[in-house]
């Protein structure tokens, strides 16, 4: 028996859903496992395991920012058997409610994990890499582990412990999510929980970036994968660090870590972008999701060009000719009627803007400011620079996107590519030019490549 009260029934979902009240600690950093996408590799860092008074300090710093999960990390933090057991028991003891272990639980035997569950453990974040051995091995780095992290994951369920396997989808197994939902559902009927990360291009990933997955390969295997983990009774999780939306979760933002943070909202939900690693790019601009969505790694749009990135929900100006989808977006004259609920992407539609405004929108609930400008209106320039200021700082899609509109009837070429190139100095998102001939469509979008461009006769 526990020696400690369990922990307040929470569905797995729940307990994983927010990074906001996590804590870490990594116990030490070598590791028993070489993985070629390791985001922490045991040879950027020193040997010595963490002191225990650092530990210690840690799990009072989780408390008292009110954290509900400390995180026992590493490198491998089962190799350090005795200080593991002492780390569970301590921040159980000092009020922690939930403690989980992050592993590749080749050490597990069913003594060691009855042992960690007595100390008060409450659940486990496991790698289990694959469903096909060779695949897991080649992605652990090690002969042999397969059977043995089966072993691990077998004594941690037969002890009590809640798991959730943690696949880390890279290139070799990209397409095969369903078939290892349907072999965890066989073999580790006990895991009702599945974390749906994809290798990072941190640590020995950035030296191995052809494992990054696909996301054209991906994005179907992860659809597939949601309709049948709910048939299976599994819970699939969209991790923070995860994938865009479109990447099989548009349909499932209540368990998309990042996009629930965002709608909650708050100082850390600003690290949507995951601290600028990742960014949105051509295809982001129409979609609708752009504010719940951190976009794709940096690496990813430069190793895979953006493949299999496409606005899943696609949101439009007031004025365009291109369609919104069903459900994307709400228009609206006035902004105070605007509602956070009201749908992902809130237009506020006007034709000037006075002084005050930028900041009465900025605290609105309009995610899309759409402004029929007339260039020689002075005031609403000055607002709009105003307007790009105050917001240059914020993460992009937490940015107000500006779409203008301008009425170019009458001007030469020169003028309609002066006026283009002023929306793009403003920081404008999308620009519709009314009058401007097709054959300066060409020269437009070379200037100006990522305006989303449109012509209206
Ligand atoms: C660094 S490991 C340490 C814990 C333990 N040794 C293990 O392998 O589970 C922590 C977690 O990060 C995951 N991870 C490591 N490198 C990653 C990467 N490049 N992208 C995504 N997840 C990664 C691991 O699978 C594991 O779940
Ligand atoms: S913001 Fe970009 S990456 Fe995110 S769901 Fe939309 S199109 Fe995909």
């Amino acid at each position: 028996m526990s020696a400690f009260p369990p922990p307040p029934t929470l569905e797995p979902a729940q307990a994983e859903e927010s990074h906001l009240t996590k804590g870490l600690v990594r116990l030490t950093m070598v590791c028993n496992e070489r993985c070629p996408f390791c985001n922490v590799p045991a040879e950027d860092f020193p040997a010595a395991p963490t002191p225990e008074e650092v530990i210690d300090g840690q799990i009072a710093a989780l408390l008292a920012e009110g954290g509900r999960t400390l995180t026992i990390s590493g490198g491998e933090p089962t190799l350090l058997r005795r200080r593991l057991l002492n780390t569970i028991r301590r921040a159980r003891a000092a009020g922690v409610p939930l403690v989980e272990l992050q592993t590749n639980a080749i050490l597990i035997t069913p003594d060691y994990a009855a042992a960690m569950a007595e100390a008060g453990l409450t659940s486990a974040f496991v790698s289990l890499l694959s469903h096909v051995p060779e695949h897991h091995d080649l992605l652990a780095g090690l002969d042999g582990a397969f059977p043995r992290c089966l072993a691990g994951l077998d004594a941690l369920l037969a002890a009590g412990v809640r798991v959730t396997l943690n696949p880390v989808l890279a290139a070799p197994t990209q397409t095969l999510l369903p078939d290892y939902l349907r072999f965890v559902a066989e073999r580790l009927p006990g895991v009702r929980s599945v974390s749906v990360s994809a290798v990072q291009p941190h640590g020995r990933a950035r030296a191995n970036l052809h494992l990054l997955p696909d996301y054209a390969l991906l994005g179907p295997a992860v659809r597939e994968a949601q309709g049948l983990a709910a048939a299976l009774g599994i819970e699939l999780l969209n991790p923070y660090c995860g994938l865009p939306l479109c990447v099989g979760w548009a349909d499932a933002q209540d368990r998309s870590v990042e996009a629930l943070e965002a709608e909650i909202g708050g100082a850390k939900a600003l690290n949507i972008q995951n601290e600028h690693n990742k960014r949105q790019g051509a295809p982001c601009l129409r979609c609708a999701l752009r504010t719940r969505c951190g976009g794709a790694w940096v690496e990813y749009w430069a190793e895979r060009g953006g493949s299999g990135l496409e606005a899943p929900l696609r949101a439009a100006p007031p004025w365009s000719l291109e369609a919104a989808d069903p459900g994307a977006q709400v228009i609206s004259d006035t902004l105070d009627t605007l509602r956070s609920d009201d749908a992902p992407t809130r237009w506020w539609h006007t034709a000037a803007l006075a002084p005050g405004d930028a900041a009465r929108l900025l605290g609105s609930a309009a995610t899309d400011l759409a402004l029929r400008l007339d260039p020689q209106d002075r005031a609403t320039l000055i607002e709009l620079r105003r307007l790009q200021r105050a917001q240059a700082e914020a993460s992009p899609q937490l940015r107000r996107r500006v779409w203008l509109w301008i009425d170019t009837t009458g001007h030469d070429e020169a003028q309609v590519l002066e006026l283009a190139r002023l929306a793009a100095a403003l920081d404008a998102h999308g620009l519709t030019l009314k009058g401007a001939a097709p054959r300066l469509r060409r020269a437009l979008a070379l200037a100006l490549p990522s305006l989303h461009l449109e012509l209206l006769p």
